[in-house]
């Protein structure tokens, strides 16, 4: 008989949904050394969390965090609320030995960040950080070709994340507001494209510069509810408008700690791509392409054929015992999607908590740490209009 691990879940909007399918699932699919068992969910008393457990699975809801943290019989806490709110609960379960999981980016500000990672330095604790798309098949399988060397010496990486959903309709979401979220569309979705960058390179960046950062709706309109599952949200009716304080758009240019040269865009104004999250790499042996919206594919460029061979290969990532995680999965070629990454982690961090490897790297707080040093210089770059080196970022 496995281990079990009493999960307490701290939030329950879009990725309360996403953490609670995973739990759910992942002792189905995986083998583990340790299976989660979906012990209490936290939600606001407006949300109904007793509705949600009921829903997905949880044995018990509760409306007071604190108290579900410290409840003995808790052994792992999972953080699924606004980057606000990720520091708080994190302190709270390390200061009582926990391990804990907390969505991306690790925090909304760079100092609670690096609070989070001495408080589990200090706790001896394992700590993870829901950076998914590192776990879809196609995107562990360019982490492993690069490691392989089959890429060879990096020369560019050019990383985009862009969405549509932020226009004058969208109303006044955390996501919007600074003192909730840190950033806007930069701590989303630059995030998340500076955090595959260093996970498929295996490199840092270390240098900053020409960064632009602009907030094209400065006014939204108040609303009160929340996002109900979704990213955008809706509050028809309401009259009264509140200031948007975070970017809409951020874009900068990297320098490689090897030499190579990298792009980053993320925008929620991006007319025509509702998800488009892409990376490409090139080096001097070969060449990788990801979109997430054709997420089960990576396209790669082997430089060493002949010219006259030389083209486009389209790889389907889903032959198990090939391409990572999909072996879990359904036979060849039955298409994953979005939330098998979330299940993937899941796994990985069972694993971890079990003593066993992840399947490819899981980035802790540390790790995050330094994709939120890249955010920080990104926008000291934007605010000062020079470059930065992460040196300079502490
Ligand atoms: N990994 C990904 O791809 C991905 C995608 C979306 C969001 N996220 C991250 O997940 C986190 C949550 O985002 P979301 O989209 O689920 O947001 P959401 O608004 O849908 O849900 C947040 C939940 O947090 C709780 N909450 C809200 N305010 C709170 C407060 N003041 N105190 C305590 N709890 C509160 C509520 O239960 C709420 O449902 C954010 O950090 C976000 O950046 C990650």
């Amino acid at each position: 008989m496995a281990k079990t691990c009493n999960v307490a879940l701290i939030g329950q909007g879009f990725m309360g949904r996403t953490h609670s399918n995973a739990y759910l699932k992942v002792a189905k699919f995986f083998k583990l050394p340790v299976q989660p068992v979906m012990h209490t969910v936290f939600g606001m008393k407006e949300e109904d969390p007793q509705a949600f457990a009921d829903r997905w699975g949880w044995k018990h809801s509760c409306t007071d965090w604190k108290s579900v943290i410290h409840n003995e019989e808790i052994d792992y806490v999972d953080i699924v609320t606004p980057n606000y709110m990720h520091m708080p609960p994190a302190m709270e379960a390390l200061a009582a030995g926990k391990p804990v999981g907390c969505e991306k980016p690790i925090a909304g500000t760079l100092a609670d960040a690096r609070a989070m990672v001495e408080a589990a330095k200090k706790a001896k604790a394992k700590t993870f950080v829901w950076y998914n798309y590192r776990r879809c098949a196609a995107v562990a399988l360019a982490h492993q070709l690069v490691k392989e060397g089959k890429i060879g010496r990096i020369y560019h990486v050019r990383c985009i994340y862009l969405q549509e959903w932020g226009g004058p309709d969208t109303p006044l979401l955390w996501r919007f507001q600074k003192k909730l979220a840190g950033s806007g569309a930069h701590g989303d979705l630059n995030a998340h494209i500076v955090d595959m960058a260093r996970f498929i390179t295996g490199d840092e960046i270390v240098e900053i510069s020409g960064a632009i950062s602009e907030t094209f709706i400065k006014e939204r309109t108040i609303v009160a509810a929340p996002s109900a599952g979704g990213i955008a949200g809706g509050a028809k009716g309401a009259a009264k408008k509140g200031k948007a304080d975070v970017d809409d758009a951020v874009l900068f240019l990297t320098r490689f700690k090897k030499g190579a040269v990298g792009s980053f865009e993320a925008s929620r104004l991006a007319t025509g791509y509702q998800n488009q999250n892409g990376i490409e790499v090139h080096g001097d042996k070969g060449a990788l392409r990801f979109r997430f919206e054709d997420m089960n594919y990576l396209d790669y460029w082997d430089n060493t054929v002949e010219r006259r061979l030389q083209g486009w290969k389209r790889i389907m990532c889903t032959s198990g015992g090939n391409h990572p995680y999909v072996g879990n999965w359904w036979p060849d070629a039955h298409i994953l999607g979005y939330e098998h990454g979330f299940v993937n982690q899941a796994a990985d961090i069972m694993r971890v908590l079990g003593g066993e490897k992840p399947e490819v790297p899981i980035p802790d707080f540390a790790d995050a740490y330094e994709t939120q040093r890249v955010l920080e210089a990104a926008l000291l770059s934007a605010e000062n209009r020079c470059a930065i080196k992460m040196s300079e970022v502490k």
